[in-house]
């Protein structure tokens, strides 16, 4: 997986890629590089951004200015980029990221994710670069890049060699080892503190009594629905 991400803190990403899994999944091929929109636009005084037409509150970052960085990077036409490689625009009106999504993107060769700025992007970015709208939930972040840090890892623990124990990658929530549903909850030692004893089961050593317990908790949680205190 080859992933680009135009940003303007490209330095944000060098604590991200040194994160002990992600360095893991570049270690077995993948790449990430963080690419620094402002410099390579074309205005005076490393201006990337501008004051929404019909008013309004905040700036936005500028179609010419996305349209410099992309042609810079790939050296075509950036309207051609989307052709050969999704490029997902993170904004928070976006397609909501969930496990299918993250496993549709994990499936790509390659990537670009444009974070946005401020109000965050000229609409003309989003209708002429973007192959993608992508949310990381119905909340306002102040710009693009933690949504991009949370896509790039769900997206990256799903390649070969991203996990320690790729057991945990296959009977994880939301997979279809589970049916869809969350995942089953785990103990480790003490088996008791406190009076809280761990589920007799599970210290058993019945593989096929734990298997059926895990699948049963794990259904359970699926067909409750969330209390306030998420559970
Ligand atoms: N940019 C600002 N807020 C965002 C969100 N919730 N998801 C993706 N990108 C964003």
């Amino acid at each position: 997986m080859n992933i680009d991400v135009f940003t303007l803190f490209p330095s944000w990403f060098e604590w991200f890629t040194s994160q002990r899994h992600v360095a893991n999944a570049l270690a077995h091929g993948s790449r990430l590089e963080a690419i620094d929109i402002r410099a390579h636009t074309p205005l005076g005084g490393g201006q990337v951004d501008d004051t929404p037409f019909g008013g309004g509150a905040g700036m936005l970052l500028r179609v010419d200015v996305m349209d410099s960085a992309l042609r810079a990077h790939y050296g075509v036409d950036a309207v051609q980029v989307r052709s050969t490689r999704r490029v997902i625009a993170l904004a928070p009106h976006g397609r909501v990221l969930d496990e299918a999504l993250a496993s549709e993107l994990a499936e790509e060769r390659a990537l670009t994710m444009l974070c946005g700025r401020y109000e965050g992007f000229d609409e003309r970015i989003l209708d002429h670069y973007a192959s993608d709208v992508v949310s990381i939930g119905r909340y306002v972040l102040s710009g693009g890049e933690l949504a991009a840090m949370v896509l790039c890892d769900t997206v990256l623990r799903k390649l070969p060699g991203a996990l320690g124990d790729e057991r945990s990658a296959t009977e994880e929530s939301f997979s279809a080892a589970l049916e869809g549903n969350p995942e089953y909850p785990h103990y480790t030692r003490p088996a008791e503190y406190r009076g809280w004893r761990v589920p007799e089961v599970l210290l058993s050593g019945h593989h096929e009594q734990i298997a059926a317990w895990r699948r049963e908790r794990s259904r359970e949680r699926g067909a409750r629905t969330q209390g306030r205190d998420g559970r």
